[in-house]
């Protein structure tokens, strides 16, 4: 049976991912150090499908250890690499961390890719490869901008890896993912987004907050050129999000791709505010969130929203669900059993 490697499956992405592979009939096998996430989450992956899970606990980092896993199945039909840190102030803080896990991580999985010569690849990237666009919507074609952080700076590092690895490598087809704003959760909330140290993002900040797990939510300026001046960006659904790379998965298996080497935006195309972000998180909670206005944050682009138009028409997919369904799956998943019993 052919075997879906997944790097970084214990992950936020990588577990709802993973989900909609099994549900879609793929065998999977994570690979994940769990230095950012908790294996249990592969017990809510079985209780949502009925399957269980793999993972290998290994750095992607550490090669031989990574080769390993490779020789262990024989007919590995795709591999997607989610395995990196994700945070924008941490990458600012501790750059080096960021280059030496998120590069070398990834040239270990390709050369793993290259020596097993596994056929499809698919990278998770970042709308952060944009910076700040001079014009909204983005699209595949708008070029690449400065790099706000050495986060988004390592996105656009692996991208031209990837981009360069496939050209000297026809005969393994890639696509690049360049997800906008994941946010909530699998709606049986079993699993969700797990907080973890220096990797948040705005939505568990507005959930913890309300939760007064962390002080009172700090807008992180109200200057910036937007319609209210709060940041503005492109919210997904992580279930919509997941399904992406199945139907990218489909759309390489099926063998009828243009180049070997393609890209596509991954969001709703609609534009929200922190500020509209916390109306409609009082929306699903129907509660009053307290919050203040504090400075802009270092690598933070204004504003960001992408034309997803390329995925839905090539790749036959389409995002369910919108800002409201987001803040309500995140809520439920936050007052949920499942979440309480992995916190780490
Ligand atoms: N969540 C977002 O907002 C967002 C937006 C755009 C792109 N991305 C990208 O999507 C991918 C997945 O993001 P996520 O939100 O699921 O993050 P996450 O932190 O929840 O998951 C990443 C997983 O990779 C694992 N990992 C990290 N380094 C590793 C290593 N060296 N060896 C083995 N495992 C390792 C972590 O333990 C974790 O389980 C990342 O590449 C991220 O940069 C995320």
């Amino acid at each position: 049976m052919a075997t879906i490697l997944v790097t970084g499956g214990c992950g936020y992405i990588g577990s709802h991912t993973i989900v909609d592979l099994i549900s879609n009939g793929f065998e999977v096998v994570s690979i994940d150090n769990n230095v950012r996430s908790n294996v249990t989450v592969l017990k809510g992956i079985a209780e949502i499908t009925g399957v269980k899970i793999k993972n290998h606990k290994i750095d992607i980092c550490d090669l031989p250890a990574l080769q390993s896993v490779f020789e262990e199945y024989d007919n590995i039909q795709g591999l997607i690499h989610f395995a990196a840190y994700k945070s924008v102030p941490e990458s600012v803080q501790e750059p080096l961390k960021y280059y030496q896990n998120n590069n070398n991580g990834l040239l270990n999985v390709l050369a793993c890719v290259k020596q097993n010569q596994v056929p499809n690849f698919i990278f998770s990237s970042s709308c952060s490869v944009y910076g700040n666009a001079a014009e909204l919507p983005v699209l595949e074609s708008t070029p690449i901008g400065k790099a706000e952080s050495p986060y988004a700076y390592t996105k656009q590092i692996g991208e031209r890896i990837i981009q360069d690895f496939a050209l000297a490598e026809p005969t393994i087809k890639h696509i690049l993912l360049r997800y906008f704003n994941p946010g909530g959760s699998h709606p049986s909330a079993k699993i969700g987004e797990l907080p973890q140290k220096g990797a948040y993002n705005v939505i568990p900040l507005l959930v913890e907050s309300l939760l007064k797990v962390r002080p009172i939510f700090t807008v992180t300026g109200v200057d910036h050129n937007t319609p209210d001046g709060s940041c503005v960006r492109d919210y997904i659904h992580v279930m919509d999000v997941a399904s992406a790379h199945t139907k990218a998965l489909q759309y390489l298996l099926k063998n009828k791709v243009p180049s070997n080497c393609e890209v596509f935006n991954i969001g709703i195309g609609k534009g929200v505010s922190v500020l509209e972000l916390i109306a409609a998180f009082d929306r699903a909670t129907g509660q009053k969130m307290d919050y203040s206005i504090g400075e802009k944050r270092v690598g933070d682009v204004s504003s960001i929203y992408g034309d997803a138009t390329k995925a839905m028409t090539t790749l036959d997919w389409k995002p369910k669900y919108d800002i409201d369904a987001i803040l309500s799956t995140t809520w439920k998943w936050y007052q949920s059993d499942s979440k309480t019993s992995k916190i780490n």
